[in-house]
């Protein structure tokens, strides 16, 4: 079986990412082989746990660019020259542009921490709980130019109890990402065509 060749953007801890990565090394079934790390911060731990896992692990700091464009233009280098076909972002906390994401349409996901819908953004966690939700959760998604906003193709939901903090929710949340990531991935993998790489946008 011939699997997707798979990039994760992200940007800090990387527990998402462990989760892909040792999905796909476990089960010779799975449907993406993960083929690349890109972080935009250089200090990511999700770099280190990357490359001990044996994938090559690039951190491109967004610091260094003058603009999203160049910043994203050696992301696009990368992807191509380790011939991704696919990408998740996992924690990676950067805005892409709509020329990023077009190029990418239909094959890049990310994950968000929320019943999409619901609280797009930051700190979702802490807004839930300000608005007493009985329930919260994450989303995969596909990505769109509008954030948090494309199609979701799984979700999981987790009781808020009274006693529960950002903090706490955060990690109840996250415990449930992972299964729920790799599900996500393997769906949205299941009649995804490659692009033929002649025709590829290379910019
Ligand atoms: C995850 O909870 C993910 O849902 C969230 O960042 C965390 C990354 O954790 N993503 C976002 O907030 C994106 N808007 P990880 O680095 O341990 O996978």
């Amino acid at each position: 079986m011939t699997r997707t060749r798979t990039a994760i953007l992200i940007s800090g801890g990387g527990s998402n990412m462990e989760a892909l990565i040792k999905a796909s090394q476990s089960d010779p079934d799975y449907p993406a082989e993960i083929v690349l790390v890109i972080s935009n911060r250089p200090k990511a731990a999700g770099l280190t746990k990357a490359a001990s896992l044996g994938i090559p692990a690039v951190a491109i700091d967004h610091k260094d660019y003058d603009s999203r464009e160049d910043f994203e233009a050696e992301m696009q280098r990368q992807l191509i020259s380790h011939n991704v076909d696919f990408i998740c972002c996992a924690g990676f906390m950067r805005v892409l542009t709509g020329q990023f994401v077009s190029n990418w349409a239909g094959r890049m996901i990310n994950i968000h921490p929320s019943l999409l819908p619901k609280y797009k953004g930051l700190n979702t966690h802490a807004r839930a709980i300000a608005a007493r939700e009985p329930w919260h959760g994450a989303s995969v998604h596909y990505v769109t130019a509008d954030l948090d906003s494309g199609s979701v193709i799984t979700q999981i939901r987790v009781k808020v109890d009274d006693d529960d903090t950002p903090e706490s929710l955060s990690q109840k949340v996250r415990a449930q990402e992972h299964n729920l990531y790799i599900r996500a991935l393997k769906f949205a993998l299941l009649d995804f065509t490659p692009r033929d790489p002649s025709t590829s946008d290379k910019r």
